[in-house]
């Protein structure tokens, strides 16, 4: 048939995106269109601490479970998206790690959590997001990891190799995923995060953490960063040599700061998804794309201060435009399969 799901099946990948629960419920042509286009699927936010467990003592796992079913039904995988970051954390948690007087306490606040979520959806996800966004050499250390995080803070490094032995205990069937952001443009601040997470990366292997896959998110925004092909290539190369498996974990490409003309800024974002994908694919290590979101219906661009539009109208970001009809970006995505 003629989708994105079968173009990357066809050539033994796999096409999905991010939902929300609420817009695969309320929304019959959004969930069609899904069902159509997309072979995994991942909880754009509700597998996030903040909501799987608002309180210490409740977990709250109605909304992923409704967007598991939905992917059974379509016969489609489902990735788990997240279970160490610095962000989305409930406020109580924290509070905690302070209260928590030993090192040993405070990776159980960790562990346990992601042993608990893990094992409860162990055979049902095909791959877990388990620590994201871990550097950020805007914070100061001159090693680019992100100390401005609870679990640094808590723990220091440590807590990455802790997150990861945790998962592959309660689920060893799940691939697990180091994922980030920042890694495909050719400028400096990416040049630091790409040194900082190859660094990182191979103090990780040395200590036989078991980090299988590099999720490289891929939020581009072509027109504040530029691409080049041969920037993202030496890093998709430099990751090649830890034998871990790829994939773009949550595409899209921001149409902000470019021409009035809605058609030219279909063209380039199209021509960057095309040039940024040939390179991704290119590697037999990578399993293959996930973009965040289908349709510019429904886009955390627009939800976003940091990169909405001033001016309030819709970004054009992703592979189906608001009234769910394929864009340039769609072709891009379908011919780099
Ligand atoms: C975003 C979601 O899309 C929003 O709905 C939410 O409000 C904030 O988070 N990188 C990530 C994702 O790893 O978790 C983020 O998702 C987008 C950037």
């Amino acid at each position: 048939a003629d989708s994105l799901r079968h173009k990357a099946e066809a050539r033994g990948l796999v096409y999905g995106c991010a939902v929300k629960s609420r817009n695969l419920r309320d929304d019959a042509q959004f969930r069609a269109a899904v069902a159509n286009e997309a072979g995994i699927l991942v909880p754009e936010y509700e597998l996030k601490r903040q909501f799987i467990q608002p309180e210490p003592n409740r977990y709250d796992f109605a909304a992923v479970d409704f967007i598991l079913q939905s992917a059974a039904r379509d016969d489609q995988k489902a990735r788990g998206h997240t279970l160490a970051w610095y962000d989305a954390n409930p406020a109580w948690l924290p509070n905690a790690l302070n209260d928590s007087t030993t090192a040993a306490a405070k990776a159980k606040l960790l562990t346990e959590y992601i042993a608990f979520v893990t094992k409860r959806y162990a055979g049902r996800m095909h791959s877990w997001d388990v620590v994201n966004e871990a550097v950020e050499p805007d914070n100061g250390r001159s090693d680019g990891m992100r100390s401005q995080s609870i679990w640094y803070e808590a723990l220091g490094e440590d807590y990455i190799p802790l997150a990861f032995h945790a998962a592959k205990q309660a689920d060893p069937h799940a691939l697990l995923f180091l994922n980030d952001f920042g890694v495909e443009a050719p400028i400096r601040w990416n040049d630091r995060r790409r040194k900082a997470l190859l660094n990182l990366l191979d103090r990780l292997k040395s200590k036989d953490v078991p980090v299988e896959a590099f999720g490289i998110q891929g939020h581009l925004h072509p027109y504040r960063d530029g691409f080049d092909a041969k920037v993202f290539a030496r890093f998709i190369h430099d990751l090649e040599g830890y034998g871990i498996k790829l994939m773009i974990t949550e595409l899209d490409v921001s149409d902000r700061g470019g021409p009035d003309d809605p058609q030219k800024r279909d063209a380039d974002v199209a021509a960057v998804t095309k040039d940024f994908l040939n390179v991704a694919l290119e590697s037999h290590q990578t399993l293959g794309v996930l973009t965040w979101g289908l349709t510019d219906r429904y886009t955390w661009l627009s939800t976003s201060d940091k990169y909405k539009w001033p001016d309030g109208q819709l970004p054009r970001a992703l592979p189906l435009d608001g009234i769910l009809a394929r864009k340039p970006m769609w072709d891009a995505i379908s011919n780099a399969f």
